[in-house]
């Protein structure tokens, strides 16, 4: 079964499916959120937003771990995971889609596995699931490639911050793709990420960075959005 975490605002493709059903699940970590199972292209898909009901949970406080074994327990193999990330490359820019091929994790205050009792390593030599990223490449106007960089959060970054990630060969920067994309190795899920582009990342950027200008864009793009998951889960 194919999972999608949605970020901010892509509960519509729930809509656009057919014999919707709700589950809470208990886990080990905690409660899950809400999972809405549909059917669409004749097909099972469980949605998941990621922040739970009403973007209660900002990102450094997401239950990763429940999220992610929450959909392994339902029966999902493979994610399809939405991001909002600021850009760090001029050459692309707010309203654009990135499909990352490769992170760096900045966080520094999550839960980052499931092995906290045994020694487990997993290989992320490949860390976005080819086929998946394929799918989503074919399916919309998306950037191919990148490498996503995950920070702690809330707070954007500081100017030297996003020099050093440019330096490093970031492309784009957000909060939320990481440990989720590690845990779901783990659990050896097939992960793969479509980020929104809402800014330049800060002073790259021509003003100062707000969250509305981000949801607005967000907002914006949307239904592109959810067109292009629609599509990829087609094939
Ligand atoms: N930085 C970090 N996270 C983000 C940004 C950003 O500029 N935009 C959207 N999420």
């Amino acid at each position: 079964m194919i999972g999608i975490i949605g970020g901010t605002g892509i509960y519509e493709i729930v809509e656009m499916g057919e014999e919707v059903e709700n589950k809470v699940l208990q886990t080990p970590y905690g409660e899950s959120p809400e999972i809405s199972l549909f059917k669409l292209h004749g097909k099972t898909i469980a949605f998941m937003p990621r922040h739970a009901k009403g973007h209660a949970n900002p990102p450094h406080m997401i239950n990763y771990r429940a999220n992610i074994y929450a959909l392994k327990k339902i029966g999902v193999d493979s994610i399809i995971a939405t991001n909002a990330v600021g850009s760090l490359d001029l050459s692309i820019g707010p309203g654009d889609f990135v499909v990352p091929d490769d992170f760096m994790d900045f966080t520094r205050a999550r839960n980052g596995t499931f092995y906290d009792s045994r020694t487990v390593h997993v290989d992320v030599t490949e860390p976005y699931c080819p086929n998946l990223r394929q799918a989503l490449i074919s399916a919309g106007n998306v950037v191919d490639g990148g490498v996503y960089v995950c920070t702690e959060g809330p707070r954007f970054e500081t100017p030297a911050e996003v020099r050093m990630f440019q330096k490093l060969g970031g492309t784009v920067v957000g909060m939320t793709g990481l440990p989720e994309a590690v845990l779901a190795r783990e659990l050896e899920m097939c992960y793969a990420s479509i980020c929104t582009v809402s800014n330049y990342a800060a002073s790259i950027s021509p003003g100062k960075l707000t969250i509305d200008e981000v949801f607005q864009i967000v907002e914006d793009k949307r239904k592109e959005l959810t067109a292009t998951i629609a599509d990829a889960l087609a094939k």
